[in-house]
Order: C-alpha cells, then sequence, then structure tokens
C-alpha cells in the first residue's frame, strides 16, 4: 500500500490546526511541509516555528521538505521543532555537506531524505544512496502547488527502484507535485510508495475517498 503526504501548502493558513485535522480524518498518515527560503526557490513560505506548532496539533507523520540553501545550518533546529522525515535538497549544498547533512539528521533521530529537483539526473543520488531513508523525485519545478505533472519523471523513479533494491531496499521514494487521481497510479506504477498531494487533495470533495484511492 502507499502512503499519502497531503501537502499543506494548499491548506488554509488562518486554519492550520482545523487542516491539520481534515488530513487526519480524511485517514491520511503523513503531513507534507514545504519549507521555502526566497533562494534556492522563488517562494518564501513557512518555516520552523510553524512546524513546532503543527507538531502540538498533531500526530501525523511530519514530513519536511526543505527547499533552502545550505539546509545544513537548519537541521537540529527542524528536530527540536518536531520534524519525522527532514528532506534536503541534493543540489543545495556541497556534496560534503550533503553527506553531512544526511547524517546529521539521522543522528538527531529523525528519518533521512533527499530530493532532486527535475533537471537533477536519478545517478546523481547514486553515492547518498545508503545514507537515506526516503528519495524524493520532484515531478514540478520546487517552488509552487499547482503546476502540472512531469510524466518524464518516471524513468527516475524505475531507475532509483533497481538501485535501491541493491544497496537500501527499506529506503522509500516519494513524489511531489502535480499528483493526483490520474497522476497517482502512473507515479505507484513506477515504484513511488509515498505521493505527496497539495492542490488536488484539498480540492477533493470527498477526501477520504481520495485519500483511499491514492494508497490504493
Ligand atoms: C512544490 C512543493 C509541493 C507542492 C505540491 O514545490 O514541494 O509539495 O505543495 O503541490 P501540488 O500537489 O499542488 O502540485
Ligand atoms: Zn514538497
Amino acid at each position: 500500500m502507499a502512503i499519502i503526504s497531503p501537502s499543506i501548502l494548499s491548506a488554509d493558513f488562518v486554519n492550520l490546526e482545523r487542516d491539520m485535522g481534515v488530513l487526519k480524518s480524511a485517514g491520511a498518515p503523513w503531513a507534507h511541509v514545504d519549507v521555502m527560503d526566497g533562494m534556492f526557490v522563488p517562494n518564501i513560505t513557512i518555516g520552523i516555528p510553524v512546524v513546532a506548532a503543527l507538531r502540538r496539533v498533531t500526530d501525523l507523520t511530519l514530513d519536511v521538505h526543505l527547499m533552502i540553501d545550505r539546509p545544513i545550518r537548519y537541521i537540529e533546529a527542524f528536530q527540536k521543532a518536531g520534524a519525522d522525515y527532514l528532506t534536503v535538497h541534493l543540489e543545495s549544498d556541497t556534496p560534503e555537506n550533503i553527506h553531512k547533512s544526511l547524517k546529521m539528521i539521522r543522528d538527531l533521530g529523525m528519518k533521512a531524505g533527499l530530493s532532486i529537483k527535475p533537471g537533477t539526473p536519478a545517478q546523481a543520488c547514486e553515492e547518498y544512496l545508503s545514507e537515506c531513508d526516503m528519495i524524493l523525485v520532484m515531478t514540478v519545478e520546487p517552488g509552487f502547488g499547482g503546476q502540472k505533472f512531469m510524466a518524464d519523471m518516471m524513468p527516475k523513479l524505475q531507475w532509483l527502484r533497481r538501485q535501491l533494491d541493491q544497496v537500501n531496499p527499506k529506503c522509500l521514494l516519494e513524489v511531489d507535485g502535480g499528483v493526483d487521481l490520474t497522476t497517482a497510479p502512473i507515479c505507484k506504477n513506477a515504484g513511488a510508495q509515498v505521493l505527496v498531494s497539495g492542490s488536488a487533495f484539498f480540492k477533493a470533495s470527498d477526501k477520504a475517498d481520495f485519500v483511499k484511492q491514492v494508497q490504493a
């Protein structure tokens, strides 16, 4: 069974507590939190205090996606805030610091995620595969919700699954961007196990049914 991680980027920021309840009652096990700094991506969203606030009102797995430059500076702060999975972008720092970041995330007791933008080949992840608990393949250019799904990213998932099966079979594969009821099966067929969905989840009139279908 797949896992859905609804992105709260499409939630009502005035009513985040209510919307965390919406995720929970729809049966979603995870909540995806998009952190942007206006440097790594051309948008600014939410940061550490909001993650800490969400932690106080939910027991869902907090899947925190850092779209920020040099995330190593903030790993400890996100751990204190209550992140469960902490994902950094491969493009956001030097290889040396990415290795250090993944280790630091695990040493602090969180699950370590590594994400790649659409322009980054899957092969770039190779040297990090054994250091990750999750690899996130972006299916849109990071920065905004509501963009069109890039089906041409699917071969990356297939390649990563094959490699992971050899060196780190427990590592999860996640997709993020443009996931809806039409594109979710395409992602799952290509090997995705965790599916982020922002605008489609919040637009769905029957969210419990949406969760059920995405996770089927
Ligand atoms: C985009 C974010 C996504 C976004 C997905 O940079 O990483 O998590 O919320 O939104 P949808 O599902 O609307 O494409
Ligand atoms: Zn995201």
